[in-house]
């Protein structure tokens, strides 16, 4: 079984949540409900691992995309000099030549460690797994079906209720376990030196059913042409950034960029994750947004430092609070291939629902060295090497990797969203930053009838030029503010019967529930000064 460094955790620290203010099942079923995100193939049962966007989740997504782009390649930060760095995009085949794939390492490499359990059939990542011992108070031996049971192996996360459940399914009384009948306070990441046979797999009625950890190739694979051989395979790719160094030369040839410059693309890749779970969190197809930053190998460490604070910048500004966010370097043996060498990697992690209080990761922030360029090098019998205009040094630049998930991203400002509130009628809003929310404003005519409609339908044709706004006649008043509370709309105009007479209608904040009244030709600009000073740009 896995022979990482022992490590303990207590029960609570493990299984201790967030007062139960964000539940994750809640939020799935509010995310369907209301037309974000859909398992894929719905009517089929779906598919582990795969989801669709819906009307409202593929605005919520191309939001974040689109302020990603702007933050990178658009309008990137100031640099050091105090003038901004400079950034360009690609946007890169998903299917590349497999030799690509051999040289960056996840032919040989990109791979998970898995368990089988022979009973269940189920798959498990076996770093994934947590062992609970089963050491009884009078020193004997538990027995399940006649074979001796020392440990009982469970998916990381697992709650105590659900363990405790497991026992009592198992046919093991707490009592022998523990002096006050609760469960003892310790679990372990490594089954240490117990033999499998003694180990009871996450979901199995007895011991001894999981198999040894097999590497599991994560990459999922094709066929380019007509026949289907290995002369034609080709690979989906794992990461974006790989599609960014096989067009490191073309970029410098072909624009004006100059050492150090950022290559950025964001799109789809594919991993077929042993375990994929928690909604969107890990699935098998998702979106990364991802950038490589090309420096002077002198230069590597002050350009890490100097994204790290960037990228935190940038969540924060889009409504992540203080919080849910942390910085954390990665542990020397957690480092992949390309970082062993440099100044390390750290993660920004959010303090997802399924997590708390504990962290997962958001974006990760790698210093790659010279690996890949090296590799691709070496591999296609194409130089890479950078010459600086004005020293003539010629060199492999160093990169510094801000990698962020999309997909993920999106499950984070959902999960921040995601506000309870027994006080209204929805029972809850989502509170998004305006500069992410899908609808920035709903445009209600209290009635369908009288000028009421005509009025806002006017109202809307001006808006939508400048804002993703919503018009919405049917129903009563109080379901459509519900509605908009639940796909987190800021502000929701109504237009009623005083507005033919003065000219003005109500604003409703959706956080609040405030409401005022403005003139019917300041809804323009009311609406310009509120997402203006909401982006911080006022
Ligand atoms: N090029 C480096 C790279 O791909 P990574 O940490 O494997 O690094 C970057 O991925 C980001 O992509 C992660 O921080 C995460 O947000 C997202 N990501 C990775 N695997 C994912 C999965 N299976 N499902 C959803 N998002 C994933």
């Amino acid at each position: 079984m896995p022979q990482a460094p022992q490590k303990q955790q207590t029960m609570t620290d493990q299984t201790a949540t967030t007062p139960a203010t964000k539940d994750m099942k809640e939020i799935v079923a509010l995310c369907k409900r209301r037309g974000f995100v859909f398992p894929a193939s719905d009517i089929y049962g779906g598919l582990n691992g795969f989801w669709d966007f819906g009307p409202l989740g593929v605005e919520l997504k191309n939001n974040l995309r689109d302020l990603w782009w702007k933050a990178m390649v658009t309008t990137p930060p100031l640099g050091p000099d105090g003038a901004p760095v400079e950034i360009v995009g690609v946007d890169s085949a998903i299917i590349q030549n497999p030799k690509a794939w051999v040289a960056s390492g996840h032919v040989g490499g990109f791979s998970d460690p898995m368990v089988d359990d022979r009973e269940t059939k189920l798959r498990y990542r076996a770093d994934h797994l947590n062992y609970f011992f089963l050491r009884p108070l009078d020193g004997g031996i538990i027995k399940i079906n006649g074979k001796p049971a020392k440990a009982l192996a469970f998916v990381e996360g697992t709650s105590n209720q659900d363990i405790e459940k497991r026992l009592k399914k198992l046919g093991i009384n707490l009592k022998f376990l523990s002096q006050d009948g609760k469960l003892p306070d310790l679990m372990f990441s490594s089954a240490e030196d117990i033999p499998l046979s003694e180990i009871v797999g996450p979901d199995a009625s007895e011991p001894g059913t999981l198999t040894e950890p097999k590497q599991f190739n994560l990459m999922f694979h094709t066929f380019v042409g007509a026949t289907a051989g290995d002369d034609n395979k080709a690979y989906l790719r794992p990461e974006t950034a790989q599609g960014i160094f096989l067009n490191f030369k073309n970029v410098v040839d072909s624009s004006r960029v100059r050492v150090p410059f950022g290559i950025a693309q964001i799109g789809k890749a594919f991993r077929n994750e042993v375990t994929p779970r928690n909604f969107i969190f890990r699935s098998r197809e998702f979106e990364q947004m991802e950038m490589e930053w090309f420096c002077h190998p002198n230069e590597a460490k002050m350009w890490r430092d100097f994204w790290f604070a960037e990228r935190v910048k940038f969540w924060k500004a889009i409504g992540l609070s203080d919080d849910s966010l942390q910085l954390r370097d990665h542990d020397r043996d957690e480092l992949s291939h390309y970082a062993k060498e440099g100044y390390g990697t750290a993660d920004i992690e959010y303090k997802f629902p399924f997590t708390a209080p504990g962290f997962g990761e958001l974006e990760g922030i790698a210093h790659r060295c010279d690996f890949d360029l090296k590799q691709h090098q070496e591999h296609s019998g194409t130089k890479l090497e950078y010459m600086d205009p004005v020293t003539n040094e010629r060199f492999i630049p160093h990169v510094i990797e801000p990698a962020a998930g999309l997909t993920r991203g999106v499950l984070a400002l959902l999960c921040e969203a995601y506000t309870p509130d027994a006080a209204r009628p929805s029972g809850v809003y989502l509170n998004f930053h305006p500069s992410v929310a899908p609808k920035k404003a709903a445009i209600l005519p209290l009635t369908a009838k009288d000028q009421h409609p005509v009025i806002a339908t006017k109202l809307y044709m001006e808006l939508r030029e400048q804002y993703n706004v919503d018009l919405d006649i049917k129903q009563n008043i109080g379901k459509r503010y519900a509605r908009q509370d639940e796909i987190g709309t800021p502000f929701c105009f109504t237009i009623d019967d005083q507005t033919s007479a003065d000219q003005t209608l109500t604003v409703r904040h959706r956080n609040t529930m405030k409401q005022d009244r403005i003139g019917l030709d300041h809804v323009a600009d009311y609406m310009r000064k509120n997402m203006l000073l909401a982006t911080g740009r006022a």
